[in-house]
């Protein structure tokens, strides 16, 4: 369903008034991994290690340098923050319905897309069709760019911290509706995070990503009972205890 081979995405940065020619980045080197259809693959590591960069490359916002990347099936992103995701000038109607539009499809089409859509997030499409994205809580926020990134109908998700940026005691209703979503639509995710417990929670395999490269591979209960890399164990032991 999504298959990575030897993936490699370098930045080269270019000189500035405040710079000279540093050296490349290496945000993406030489990553391989592969998830089944209706499965979850959650990517773990900490900052800047290019867990959004797989992100963009999956979904073909960014072109590997080599590699190869192949998914079966339409794929769609949703991003951390709803609040700069979001268009502020459009209604809630609008916005779900801009992916429909832009690939012409007839308003009724449209409109039916938006309510099933709505519905699918759980939210109530009389109550929020109209409305613009700052009357909602960030909660339904996140809601709202999950349903516009369902609309077209995509057989891959890929989810880039979705929940990080949200209050913990909302966090488990978006990552339950989103196990029900990829149920109900068997969807493939892949779910990036450096939080490991929500990881552990949704993901059916884990990839650990250091420095660009993935340290180890393993499903949760393996990372957690016998993590095999000296980087994950790392990455547990900085887990607060409760
Ligand atoms: N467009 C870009 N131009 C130059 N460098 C970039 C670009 N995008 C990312 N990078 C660099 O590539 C590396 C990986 O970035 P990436 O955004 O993939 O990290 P990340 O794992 O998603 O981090 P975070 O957890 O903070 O979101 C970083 O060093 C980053 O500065
Ligand atoms: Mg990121």
């Amino acid at each position: 369903m999504i298959e990575l081979k030897n993936v490699k995405k370098y930045f080269h940065p270019r000189r500035g008034i405040f710079s000279s020619d540093g050296d490349s980045v290496k945000a993406v080197d030489g990553v391989s991994f592969t998830v089944p259809r209706g499965k979850t693959f959650g990517l773990v590591g900490e900052s800047g290690c290019g867990k959004s960069t797989i992100a963009k490359l999956i979904v073909g916002i960014l072109e590997p340098d080599s590699g190869e990347i192949k998914c079966q099936g339409n794929t769609d992103i949703v991003f951390q923050d709803p609040f700069s995701s979001l268009n502020p000038r459009m209604t809630i109607g609008d916005i779900v319905g801009e992916p429909l539009f832009i690939s012409g499809q007839k308003r009724n089409e449209i409109k039916a897309g938006v309510k099933r859509m709505l519905s699918v997030v759980k939210l109530r499409s009389a109550e929020c069709i109209d409305k613009y994205p700052h009357q909602f809580s960030g909660g339904e926020r996140q809601r709202i760019a999950i349903a516009r990134s369902l609309v077209r109908k995509p057989h891959i998700l890929v989810l880039d911290e979705p929940v990080s940026s949200l209050d913990v005691s909302i966090q488990a209703g978006i990552l339950n509706l989103l196990k029900d979503i990829q149920e109900e639509m068997y969807l493939t995710y892949v779910f990036i995070t450096h939080d490991l417990r929500v990881a552990e929670f949704m993901s059916d395999a884990m990839g650990v990503m250091k420095e660009g490269t993935l340290v180890e591979v393993a499903s949760p209960r393996e990372i957690y009972s016998s993590p095999k890399d000296g980087y994950t164990r790392q990455l547990l032991d900085s887990i607060p205890k409760l």
